[in-house]
């Protein structure tokens, strides 16, 4: 018998070792070095051995190279085509990562539902019952979507050889194994190794697959960091799980801008895309409230108008209080100081809450503004004219800095029928007759004579 080979891969980060050894010398990490079981795969192959063509790829001058053939499925799924670019690209392998819960799998079920072309979705998760229990509430009609519960690669493609699916996916690649590869699934040999075999069959065939990853504790795709190089692009689903709204972005895209968003809302039956979400983000009110603002940020290409709420109130116990939901509370606290002492608003004894609604969380600086403004309000108990709307940065000495792309902001802010917006005087705006009126200020007094 052949002399088994072993050897040694951190579960973290994936490195490599000869021997055991407690910390890893890569990642820092503490006993994460386990023993895996690798046997020298003599065809790791997709194709079963009889079928076997060897096919030999020459060099090929690149205006020679023919793109005539349409190279991008359309998935049916506007947001989702968005995010990778214009479609699923012919033999690209797609990687989708997210917590627990998120909805990796009715996302991907959903699309396979919708698609028109024969699609395979493969679990090792849920049995064929439990999937056709929730196709039943998404999309109980689909005639060219395929179920198979089936962990092991080389069965997996001998079903692909006889059904000859249009599109693969895989739902997850932690619980794949092959058998050229001892180890149990999920470790980072077999997760490699299968990726491996994928990449093959996607290339070859040109069909493309889509791949579910769990993801660690700390956010990363559980495995080896290499499997994020391995595939073309690789796509994140996230949002709070108790919220409806879920955001999925392109961390790597090979074909298209890592920039776009897609952004789905969460119901009974399925995912729903949210094509309008300024829409959706603000919400609806008869009267104008205090503390209410909305800010035009820009997540990607897409802008979106999210509303900010803020409340100030009398801090009733010593020690004011200061919470943030979906802003950096840092940041909140430098903007309370701003306010502190560039408008003179004694702020030191109020309690200060701020929430961004829809349970999202951006990142935007734009939306500053709106922040100060929703506090402002608050604090005077004066409402926000409710179709004022404000993109701008705010500095520590209370200057209010230019955005990017603010035309676009504007655009959008008008388009949803606002009546002003509030933007950076240094801000360069090109735009013409605007039914919107762009007002310009310079410091943070300046929205204080505005708005109060
Ligand atoms: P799931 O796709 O199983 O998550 P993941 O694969 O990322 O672990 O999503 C499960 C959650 O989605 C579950 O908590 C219930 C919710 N859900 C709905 O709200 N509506 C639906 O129609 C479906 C299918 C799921
Ligand atoms: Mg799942």
């Amino acid at each position: 018998m052949a002399k088994l080979k072993t050897t040694f891969f951190c579960q973290n980060c994936g490195a490599q070792f000869s021997k055991w050894q407690g910390q890893c010398t890569s990642c820092k990490e503490w006993n994460t070095i386990t023993e895996e079981l690798i046997q020298k795969p003599e065809k790791s192959d997709w194709k079963s051995p009889s079928s076997k063509t060897s096919s030999t790829s020459k060099p090929l001058r690149i205006n020679d190279i023919d793109t005539s053939k349409e190279a991008r499925f359309d998935t049916l799924d506007q947001e989702f085509n968005r995010v990778l670019g214009g479609g699923l690209v012919q033999g690209s392998l797609t990687l989708l990562g997210g917590e627990p819960g998120i909805g990796k799998s009715t996302l991907l079920l959903q699309i396979s539902l919708k698609l028109p072309f024969k699609t395979l979705y493969v679990s090792g998760e849920e049995s064929q019952k439990q999937i056709k229990m929730r196709a039943e509430r998404i999309n109980p009609n689909s005639n060219n979507c395929y179920v198979l519960t089936e962990t092991k690669t080389q069965n997996i493609f001998k079903q692909i050889e006889d059904l000859q699916p249009d599109i693969v996916v895989i739902d997850s690649i932690q619980t794949l194994h092959s058998d050229y590869i001892e180890s149990s699934a999920g470790s980072i040999s077999q997760i490699k190794e299968c990726t491996t075999e994928l990449i093959k069959f996607a290339k070859e065939t040109a069909t493309p697959v889509i791949l579910i990853g769990h993801i660690t504790k700390d956010g990363h795709i559980a495995g080896p960091k290499i499997l994020e190089h391995m595939v073309d692009t690789v796509l994140q689903f996230e949002g709070d799980r108790n919220h409806v709204f879920r955001i999925l972005r392109a961390n790597k895209n090979r074909f298209g801008s890592t920039n776009e968003l897609g952004i789905y809302e969460m119901q009974g039956s399925g995912l729903r895309e949210v094509d309008n979400p300024s829409e959706v983000l603000i919400s609806q009110k008869e009267e104008e409230l205090s503390g209410h603002a909305v800010a035009a940020t820009l997540e990607g290409m897409r802008p979106l108008l999210i509303e900010v709420q803020a409340l100030v109130s009398t801090a009733v116990y010593g020690t004011p209080q200061r919470s943030a939901t979906g802003f950096n509370a840092k940041r909140m606290n430098m903007l309370l100081a701003v306010l502190e002492k560039r408008a003179g608003f004694r702020l030191g004894a109020k309690d200060v809450f701020l929430n961004i609604t829809g349970g999202i969380s951006v990142d935007d600086p734009a939306i500053d503004l709106a922040v100060v403004a929703a506090i402002l309000s608050s604090n005077e108990d004066e409402s926000i004219p409710s179709d004022y709307c404000f993109a701008a940065e705010v500095g520590l000495s209370g200057e209010i800095r230019p955005v990017q792309r603010v035309e676009q902001r504007i655009l959008e802010a008008e388009k949803l029928g606002f009546s002003t917006i509030f933007v950076s005087k240094f801000n360069k705006i090109a735009l013409k007759n605007t039914a919107i009126k762009i007002q310009m200020i310079s410091k943070i007094e300046d929205l204080v004579s505005y708005i109060v």
